[in-house]
């Protein structure tokens, strides 16, 4: 009997904390909750995250003197993938017809932007081009288109919304411009990106600072950007640029190790992500354990050498070459218990180097083994 009226009261807070806006605020509101709806096939839904876990806000532990390139930063290898499942590819062979290989192929991920944020993911990998249409921008990882109605804008909003909330944290966000997708890339496409780039929303949410990495005071409520695609087309009057510039034509593709300068630092790589060094019909364990030496080298040298300069280390690897092929799952995760996979053998390898800097470490269904995020940070 108690439990109705308490219940319509509840039900009619919403409408009078709302009528408590003005129309500006309530609008924003609205506005907001539509972008954020068009952005969930790639931001997800906004679960919060529990303060009393340790991954969450846990830059805040931070002093603002930290500078970027002396913390361990997990990130997610393409990012945007998480919801790319065989049912979201069928669902999209209007676009992009049959002619492609499996979803596993392509999916490295298994929760989404925001789960990842909740979880203590602070670096973002994603590959832009246009969506169906060649109007607005979108995500996808190489031939595989990933939500036709998300669009860059969109999910920006979603980290600038996220950021508010979490104003002690600072996120870095790589962008690639993803080929070999079917779609045109012309200059309207390079306007786009940089009219979103240089926006006054964006000089509002992204580090304005250009050519180097600063500290975490700096960095933080705000989007930091790894600039992974060059201008080909933009005229050189638009030449305002934010973040660092890791050009693709230094980023040599498949490499244990890969040197970028970007200012005056000497930016260490490793992304070796499909080991063609091995004869086909090698099989997961052997593909595992080659990956796993590449990266922990590169890691091994984060902790010992160039203190001042950025590392970064992709964990994330497939070989679909072989046969049979090795999908991103197999090598992060292995097969059971008697194959571990990437992720397995990354844990105790390095807990046992807790306290040492390890940079960037980019992983794929990070979430799959407990203990690996906190790992990295160095918790
Ligand atoms: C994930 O993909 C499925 C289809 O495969 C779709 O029904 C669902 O809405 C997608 N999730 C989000 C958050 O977009
Ligand atoms: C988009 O570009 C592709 C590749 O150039 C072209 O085949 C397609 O017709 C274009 N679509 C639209 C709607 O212009
Ligand atoms: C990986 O490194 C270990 C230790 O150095 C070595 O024993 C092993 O042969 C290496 N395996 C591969 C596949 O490179
Ligand atoms: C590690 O550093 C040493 C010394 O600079 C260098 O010779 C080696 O190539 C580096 N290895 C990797 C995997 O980065
Ligand atoms: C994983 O292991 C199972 C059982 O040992 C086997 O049937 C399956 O083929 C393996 N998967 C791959 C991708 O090799």
């Amino acid at each position: 009997m108690l439990s109705l009226p308490l219940l319509a009261a509840a039900l009619a807070l919403p409408a009078f904390a709302a009528s408590s806006l003005t129309a500006q605020e309530l609008l924003a509101n609205d506005a907001l909750a539509q972008i954020l709806a068009d952005g969930a096939p790639i931001l997800g839904i906004d679960g919060g995250c529990d303060r009393s876990v340790n991954t969450c806000d846990w830059m805040r532990n931070f002093p603002d003197s930290t500078k970027l390139v002396h913390m361990n930063l997990p990130g997610t290898h393409d990012s945007a993938t998480w919801n790319y499942t065989q049912a979201t590819q069928d669902s999209l062979i209007r676009y992009t017809g049959t002619d492609l290989p499996p979803a596993e192929i392509f999916q490295c991920q298994d929760r989404s932007l925001f789960d990842a944020l909740n979880l203590g993911i602070r670096v973002f990998d994603l590959r832009f081009a246009y969506n169906p249409g060649n109007d607005t921008l979108g995500f996808h990882h190489s031939q595989a288109l990933l939500a036709p109605d998300t669009t860059v804008e969109d999910v920006w909003f979603g980290f600038y919304n996220w950021l508010d909330q979490h104003p002690t944290e600072a996120v870095l966000v790589s962008l690639n411009y993803e080929g070999g997708t079917g779609t045109p890339r012309d200059l309207k496409l390079e306007q786009h990106i940089y009219n979103i780039m240089t926006s006054p929303l964006a000089q509002r949410y992204w580090v304005q600072t250009s050519g180097s990495l600063g500290t975490l005071g700096e960095a933080r409520g705000k989007l930091t950007f790894l600039q992974r695609y060059d201008y080909e087309f933009l005229p050189a009057t638009e030449s305002n640029r934010i973040g660092i510039q890791l050009s693709p034509e230094q980023w040599t593709d498949n490499t244990p190790i890969i040197q970028i300068l970007y200012n005056a630092y000497d930016g260490p790589n490793c992304d070796y992500y499909e080991m063609d060094g091995l004869p086909i019909g090698s099989g997961y364990a052997e593909n595992i354990q080659w990956k796993f030496n590449a990266t922990t080298a590169h890691i091994e040298n984060a902790t010992l050498f160039n203190p001042d300069q950025l590392y970064i280390s992709f964990a994330s690897a497939e070989h679909d070459e072989d046969v049979p092929p090795e999908t991103p799952r197999i090598i992060a995760l292995g097969n059971g218990t008697d194959t571990p996979g990437m992720n397995q053998k990354l844990l105790p390898w390095l807990q046992e180097r807790k306290g040492k800097r390890f940079g960037i470490i980019m992983l794929d269904f990070f979430a799959s083994v407990p203990g690996l995020v906190e790992a990295v940070i160095g918790l």
